[in-house]
């Protein structure tokens, strides 16, 4: 592909079901079984790997709409979503719905709470850091965001860059430009575990995978 450039409007979908569509494409039938089985999956992950407590500040970096966030504020936690998209960010504060508990932040207003001294106790950035238009700032910024030692987990494909971008003739369409995050995310973080992402909920485990992080420095 000839100069992409990257599109920053491509996760402004026009209504909530739509910014959900987004995320699962493809067979409509499906979407419902795989968005609550990708969420409950994730869920589940982030309390086994991250262990949070109560009244913990989780960073959810990309939050999208919500999902995870309104899991973790659920259980307690207190969740500060960072979010590129404001069309995003207005559809999470409606669908987390925890007033006092959910915060959605762009990274600009993300960075200014970290240097007034806001550091989150565990973070999570699930299939987000794929579509980064320039994901080695991104990992600084959640290292930044997290106390020493706080944990993270991280949900991705394998190999595969999805950057949103218009190309030449204008056509939206997701850019591979071979950006190897988990060399980026090992330049920050040590790793704490991989885990295979299982059969059964839409996505090849060939392809996606998770992985749990400590920051050590
Ligand atoms: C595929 S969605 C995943 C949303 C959410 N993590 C989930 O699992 O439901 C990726 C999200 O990352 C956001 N995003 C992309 N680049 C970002 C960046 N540099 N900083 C923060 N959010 C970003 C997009 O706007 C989008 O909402």
């Amino acid at each position: 592909m000839e100069n992409p450039v990257y599109d920053p409007a491509y996760f402004d979908a026009p209504t909530l079901y739509e910014a959900k569509r987004l995320m699962f494409p493809g067979d409509p039938e499906k979407f419902e079984e795989r968005w609550n089985g990708d969420t409950a999956f994730l869920r589940d992950m982030l309390i086994r790997e991250l262990q949070p407590k109560v009244g913990d500040l989780l960073l959810d970096y990309g939050c999208g709409i919500g999902r995870i966030a309104r899991e973790m504020c659920l259980l307690g936690c207190n969740v500060i979503g960072v979010e590129s998209s404001a069309v995003c960010r207005r559809y999470a504060v409606e669908y987390v719905n925890q007033p006092g508990h959910f915060l959605a932040v762009s990274p600009e207003e993300f960075d200014l709470l970290n240097r007034k001294g806001l550091k989150c106790d565990l973070g999570c950035a699930f299939w987000t850091l794929q579509h980064c238009a320039a994901p080695a700032a991104d990992i600084e910024r959640i290292s930044r965001g997290l106390k020493t030692l706080s944990r993270l987990l991280i949900a991705n494909a394998r190999s595969r860059r999805m950057v949103p971008v218009r190309t030449a003739e204008g056509k939206s369409e997701l850019f591979d430009d071979h950006v190897d995050l988990w060399q980026l995310l090992g330049l920050h973080f040590g790793l704490h575990n991989t885990i295979t992402y299982p059969y059964g909920l839409g996505l090849k485990p060939e392809e996606y995978l998770l992985r749990g992080y400590c920051k050590t420095i």
